[in-house]
């Protein structure tokens, strides 16, 4: 069996009591490899060993020229490396090769923009009325515990690692149960491209035995979530008790709006693109699709038509558009909603499970339309090849149904009305919204959520920020003494 270890204090190491779970192919529902599974007793080893090395290791000593490097040489290694890691990234996880390619190439990207960033810190000196000199130092907040999902594997490893080491802290991510290969992958360079010992760890386990340790550990000043909204609940309450600074990125139900006057052709290209790129695993899927009345009928008839030719099949193909969902479970809670959406709308593409295709987790791309927005297809976050259609009249309809949702993650609106396209965009309360494309995301521009999406931003500038704080130093320049007394 291909047993890959975890990544703590430079060491590659195995769980402390020796346990392994098993990581799958979901396109073949076989064993591909064993990591090891890890519990509190494993996340405070990589705990103290992150706190070392930001305490007292080489860490504290490097300046934030040679972080920058460290991080350059990474992205350099990742670019070389590109094809076997987006090869084991797709077999794992499930997503079309060439998703993946695209991923890496965005990983790399993700570690050289931070690589650059990391020398842009800059501090402030205040303009105090006094015969002083007052500055504002930005400092790395500490140790930082890092929780990502499956759906983007490694380039959720990149959004939290990159930022967090630019800024100078020290880091254990946790991946996902489900994929945490390409991070184990990329761990064996760290050491090569002059990364000290314990500036990052990784650990491998599930969210309650290795997760939930990690979140209400002490010695960790900052917790970074991207997940489920029933996880980051837990996760806020638990970092309460030691006044954890915590962002969270928890997904959404993201409108995607399309009025009369949108460029058809690519009106449909982009409501299919925006809700079933990477299998609909996607935290901002659009998977509710508003759509204006006028058009409506001939939007699903033409939007059904190129649903039912979208090619699925296995990862690693070149042709393939649509694989497997990533695992058994988020197979069967998929297939749930989409017997749920029988009982709740108009079922007009898929609805199940590829016809021919017995072996692996996949399920049809699905449409369901004349979705009430109160529905629970609406309102849930299915997180698969499931989307909901739903007519609107008028803009201010369109606002009011795209608005009505716990969530504010992302939104699209569709329009060759710039004047109308921008009072939607400023209307809508989400974090993201695109006019006229959906998903296309840079490591350049902020990222995060309204409502409960969460809080907090990552990439960009941004993206750093949350791994800083601000300290205030206040320099007296007065040679006499103040005379109070
Ligand atoms: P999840 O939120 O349970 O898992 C995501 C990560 O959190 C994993 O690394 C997991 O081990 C960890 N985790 C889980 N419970 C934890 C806890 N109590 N404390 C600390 N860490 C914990 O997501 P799951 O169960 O895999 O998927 C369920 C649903 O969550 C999906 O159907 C989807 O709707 C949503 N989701 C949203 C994502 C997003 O990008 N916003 C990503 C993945 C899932
Ligand atoms: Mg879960």
């Amino acid at each position: 069996m291909n047993r890959y270890r975890m990544h703590i204090n430079g060491e590659s190491v195995e769980a402390h009591g020796g346990a392994w779970f098993p990581v799958y192919d979901p396109s073949t529902e076989e064993i591909i490899a064993e990591v090891p599974d890890a519990d509190e007793h494993d996340v405070n080893h990589a705990v103290q060993a992150a706190r070392a090395a930001f305490d007292s290791g080489a860490w504290p000593q490097t300046t934030a020229q040679e972080r920058g490097r460290i991080l350059l040489r990474l992205a350099e290694r990742i670019r070389k490396e590109s094809a076997p890691l987006a090869e084991l990234e797709s077999r794992n996880s499930g997503k079309p090769i060439v998703e993946a390619e695209y991923d890496m190439a965005d990983v790399a990207t993700c570690f050289e923009y931070y690589g650059g960033l990391a020398t842009k810190v800059m501090g402030h000196v205040n303009p105090v009325p006094d015969n002083a000199l007052s500055l504002s130092l930005r400092e790395p907040v500490g140790v930082a515990g890092q929780i990502i999902p499956w759906n983007y594997p490694l380039l959720m490893a990149a959004w939290k690692l990159a930022p967090a080491v630019a800024a100078g802290c020290t880091c254990v991510l946790k991946p996902a149960e489900q994929t945490p290969l390409t991070a184990l992958e990329m761990a064996r360079w760290f050491a090569d491209v002059g990364l000290p010992r314990g500036v990052v760890n990784i650990i491998t386990g599930f969210g309650e035995t290795a997760g939930a340790p990690l979140v209400r550990h002490p010695e960790v000043n900052k917790v970074a979530f991207t997940g489920s909204a029933a996880a980051g609940k837990l996760i806020l309450k638990s970092a309460a008790e030691s006044i954890k600074r915590v962002t969270l990125e928890l997904g959404g139900k993201s409108p995607n709006i399309f009025f009369a006057d949108a460029d058809f052709e690519a009106a449909i290209d982009g409501a299919l693109f925006g809700v079933f790129i990477n299998q609909g695993e996607v935290c901002s899927a659009g998977s509710r699709i508003l759509v204006e009345r006028s058009i409506y009928s001939h939007f699903v008839e033409a939007m059904t038509e190129k649903a039912k030719r979208i090619k699925l099949g296995t990862p690693l193909q070149r042709e393939t558009k649509m694989g497997p969902l990533v695992s058994k479970e988020q197979y069967e809670r998929v297939r749930s909603y989409q017997e749920l959406g029988k009982q709740e709308a108009r079922l007009v593409a898929g609805g199940g499970r590829p016809a021919g295709m017995d072996k692996g987790y996949y399920v049809e791309p699905t449409i369901f339309c004349d979705v009430d927005n109160s529905a629970r297809i609406a309102q849930e976050e299915i997180f698969g090849p499931v989307a909901a259609v739903i007519p609107f009249q008028n803009e201010a309809e369109a606002i009011r149904i795209a608005n009505d949702t716990p969530y504010g993650l992302a939104a699209a609106v569709w329009s060759r009305d710039i004047f109308k396209a921008f009072r939607v965009v400023k209307a809508l309360r989400a974090g993201i919204i695109w006019v006229n494309h959906m998903q296309p995301t840079y490591v350049e521009a902020p990222w995060g959520g309204y409502k409960q999406s969460g809080f907090g931003r990552e990439l960009g500038p941004w993206g750093i920020e949350e791994y800083l704080e601000t300290k205030q130093v206040h320099i007296n320049l007065n040679e006499q003494p103040i005379g109070w007394y």
